[in-house]
């Protein structure tokens, strides 16, 4: 299948994660909840399950997934964690550990991630500890957390110093993207998704970014070209997971962006009213590409494009569009360097030559970074 062949209507679509010993597979389909419960009964004969998920997600989607879950025969067990990043805490996780030992879930048993990016991220590393590890199931409710969080075992806590400061690499034993879930997404939390869809284009798939300008907005919609989207997003990440697990090598391509955006997260003190996290990824990829175009990099026009596009999404792609402002340039740089390790002046950023071509930098000066943010906060294009 390459980036521009839509899947089938209604068929599952499997993407395998090739990790020796390690290894799992990402079913991707609509109205999979019922299936994903039969896989886990299938993977995991006997065991019992905790189901730990949000208020929010438990509203809309629990009753359904845990009757499923029995159906199977899995007895089940509900966690609930307030929804919200305030939930990747100290406190959130030792309450999780305490109610995951409680409901008795021992090294045979399973965890099931069933939310967004903070429920994956925080039950993954609850997880990971529990016992000194037991296996965990993601079930992805945003498109966020389908396309890049649930895969690649990157989980953890945020920190007073910082976000994702405390965590472990834990691989799922099975991942569950249930596309049908993102029809309760609200239009603004399935954009700020969508920008790490296209994040995948830019990295290193120019046909991928040609097909997102043409189909974005049936993966709104949510047809054939939605499972499609999430379907090359997890391929490209599986393949990135695969050859660098730890991030020693060019999984750190998968950052693209996200050095602008932890900064604007930062500095808009992650308040989700202002900003989310792919809110600031979109605005960190346009950054990314106008900064490789100012330093003689990229075109001019691929730079153009992106913006184009993000805006065509209705996305931001500039620091004016971050609500309440962004912040002076000294304080967007001095942001980035509390979130990156800044060695003597120098940054390491992922630039680009091109869409698709992208590339790990180690050494861009910090003045450099300064002058470019300067020009475009006096910027009016
Ligand atoms: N979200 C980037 C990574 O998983 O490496």
């Amino acid at each position: 299948m390459n980036a521009t062949t839509p899947e089938k209507t209604g068929a599952r679509i499997v993407v395998p994660v090739a990790l020796e010993g390690r290894g799992y597979d990402i079913h991707i389909g609509r109205h999979q909840l019922c299936e994903a419960a039969a896989l886990i009964a299938a993977f995991a004969p006997g065991a019992k399950a905790a189901l730990v998920t949000d208020e929010s997600v438990a509203a809309l989607h629990g009753a359904a997934f845990e009757t499923c879950l029995q159906q199977e025969g899995i007895s089940v067990t509900r966690i609930t964690i307030p929804p919200g990043e305030a939930s990747k805490s100290y406190a959130q996780f030792v309450a999780l550990c305490d109610a995951l030992l409680a409901a008795k879930i021992e090294r045979n048993d399973l965890v099931i991630a069933f939310g967004g990016g903070v429920v994956g991220d925080l039950t993954g590393f609850a997880a990971a500890v529990l016992r000194r590890g037991v296996r965990f199931v993601q079930v992805p409710t945003t498109l966020l957390a389908q396309v890049d969080s649930s895969v690649g075992g990157k989980t953890g806590i945020n920190s007073p110093h910082g976000k994702n400061l405390i965590g472990a690499f834990h691989q799922p034993a099975l991942v569950i993207a249930d596309t049908a879930l993102l029809d309760t997404l609200s239009e603004r939390e399935f954009k700020a998704g969508y920008a790490e869809v296209v994040k995948y284009g830019l990295i290193d798939d120019p046909d991928f970014f040609d097909w997102c300008e043409a189909n974005w907005s049936r993966v709104i919609a949510g047809g054939p070209e939605r499972d499609h989207a999430v379907a090359v997003s997890c391929r490209a990440k599986a393949a990135f997971v695969a050859r660098d697990e730890r991030e020693e090598g060019d999984r750190a391509l998968l950052n693209l962006g996200h050095t602008f955006a932890h900064a604007l997260e930062r500095l808009t003190s992650y308040d989700s009213a202002r900003l989310v996290h792919g809110e600031a990824v979109a605005i960190g990829l346009a950054l990314a590409f106008r900064f490789s175009q100012r330093l003689g990099l990229c075109s001019g026009q691929d730079a153009i494009r992106v913006s184009r596009h993000l805006d065509h999404v209705g996305l931001p792609s500039r620091l004016r569009q971050v609500p309440g402002g962004a912040g002076s340039a000294e304080e967007i740089v001095n942001a980035m360097a509390q979130d990156k390790k800044v060695k003597r002046g120098v940054l390491t950023f992922i630039l680009a030559r091109g869409i698709g071509k992208s590339f790990i930098a180690p050494g861009v000066a910090a003045d450099e970074v300064r002058a470019f943010i300067e020009a475009e906060l006096a910027s009016k294009d």
